[in-house]
């Protein structure tokens, strides 16, 4: 049931680990995914324990070799793993130290497990705020390209899911291209605060070594240096962070899928997602389902999970390290695998998006849409806009009782509610109209889109 004593910290132990314990503690099922970062971050310590004179310039060369020689086996997936070894910063040792024998030990000069994992992560997490960042854009993108194609498609834009006022679809879409610019920029923010560096903390009250951390940080390409060692150790704020900021792209994108759940609905015709994002029912033969965005939504949920499991997980660790903090791994590795995911299918489900203008027209049309417009038409005419709303609602109510669109009422009868509406009202009664009529900064108008598409195409290019 249980293993010799051959553990790396050994030494003070007589008892060999309990072997359900083994299991329980062991991280290397999820943290092997960090060997690159672990290596990498390796090498660069050993180097500089080299230059500081901290170990011998020919112990350098063997270990950095050898762990060379560990990286080239894990991504050949030749290294097994052993829960006896708890998790990747074991195993890369333990199998150093098998390749160039005891040397392999001075590598750990210096340093704790405690400064290495925290390095590591953060090292993991920068590439994925990257890639993540890459994505976004990717998505932006798209967004545009179909958002140039539909300036003029008007469909109607709704509060409380009630037709509120036409839009351009263009307009509407554009819409989800500045909550991804946001979700890009807060990605930009949060990684200055991540790409720190923790190594040199050691286990929590920094070393008796003369280390150069300044060095350890420009090669491995941190734009700082954690200023507190038992902060450095001690905290995952940088991983709530972007736990947070996925949250809201999930949030957004989630946004974005039950929209287009139901525009994809019968009852709404608005648009047709394409056969590859789409299932069909085990039953019923003309259903096509969109499972696609249904799953984003559903999965916003785990990421939204994760973050909470985070920000419980640390609300009462005193510092410095814990174990506890082992647990930070499998939230934030699965958010970053939930959003890209994500990512990556809505880039590829954009541009199969067919649009149905004549339905979305039609619908645009529905629901007296332009009701406001005619308020607007009042209130140039000198009426106070509270009354103009009152007589437009009132002349609402007949086109509601005589079932009638608001265009096809007659002059006369709009006359009878109140005697200042004139022959010229028709022109502001049509959903075009009603969309061209707003120009202020940021609105509908065709030509106002147009120029928003241009600043957006703008921003995505020069990255900012
Ligand atoms: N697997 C551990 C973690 O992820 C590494 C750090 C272990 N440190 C320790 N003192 N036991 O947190």
């Amino acid at each position: 049931m249980s293993s010799e004593p051959k553990k790396l910290w050994g030494g003070r132990f007589t008892q060999s680990t309990d072997a359900f314990v083994e299991a329980f503690t062991s991280s290397i099922a999820y943290d092997s995914r960090l060997y690159r970062h672990d290596i990498l971050a390796s090498k660069i310590h050993c180097q500089m324990l080299g230059r500081q004179g901290i170990i011998a310039v020919q112990d350098v060369v063997e270990i950095i070799n050898g762990l060379d020689l560990v990286l080239g086996e894990l991504t050949e997936g030749t290294l097994p793993f052993d829960d006896s070894l708890e998790d990747i910063h074991m195993h890369v040792e333990s199998r150093l130290k098998e390749l160039i024998g005891p040397v392999a030990g001075k590598l750990h000069t210096a340093r704790s497990r405690n400064d290495q994992v925290a390095t590591d992560i953060r090292l993991y997490l920068r590439d994925e705020v990257d890639a993540m960042g890459l994505a976004i854009r990717e998505v932006q993108q798209n967004l545009l390209n179909l958002a140039k194609e539909h300036v003029e498609t008007i469909l109607p834009g709704f509060t409380h899911l009630q037709n509120a006022q036409p839009i351009s679809f263009a307009h509407h879409l554009l819409a989800y291209f500045e909550m991804f610019d946001r979700d890009f920029a807060r990605l930009v923010d949060l990684r200055k605060r991540l790409n720190q560096l923790p190594l040199g903390s050691a286990a929590l009250a920094g070393t008796p070594f003369p280390v150069d951390r300044e060095w350890v940080a420009t090669q491995l390409g941190f734009e700082g240096i954690c200023q507190n060692s038992i902060d450095g150790v001690s905290d995952r704020d940088f991983a709530v962070e972007l736990a947070s900021a996925a949250a809201l792209i999930m949030t957004h994108f989630s946004r974005f899928s039950e929209e287009l759940i139901f525009w994809s609905s019968p009852a709404f015709g608005f648009v047709e997602l394409s056969d590859a994002f789409c299932t069909g029912s085990s039953i019923m033969p003309q259903k096509k389902n969109p499972d696609i965005p249904e799953l984003v939504r559903g999965k916003t949920g785990r990421v939204v999970g994760n973050l909470m499991a985070l920000l419980t997980l640390m609300k009462g660790l005193p510092l410095a390290y814990n174990r506890d903090m082992q647990e930070d791994k499998e939230p934030i590795f699965d958010t970053i695998d939930t959003v890209l995911g994500v990512l990556r299918v809505f880039r590829d489900l954009i541009p199969g998006i067919s649009v149905k203008k004549a339905a979305m027209l039609a619908a645009a049309g529905e629901g007296f849409t332009t009701a406001t417009d005619l308020a607007d038409y009042l209130v140039k005419k000198n009426i106070p806009f509270r009354e103009a709303h009152a007589i437009s609602g009132r002349i609402v109510k007949i086109c509601v009782d005589s079932d009638k669109t608001l265009d096809e009422l007659t002059l006369e009868k709009m006359q009878e509610v109140d005697s200042r509406i004139e022959a010229d009202v028709a022109k502001v009664l049509t959903v075009q109209a009603s969309v061209n009529a707003r120009v202020s900064l940021g609105g509908t108008a065709f030509e106002t889109v147009k120029k928003a598409l241009i600043s957006a195409e703008n921003r995505i290019n020069n990255n900012n």
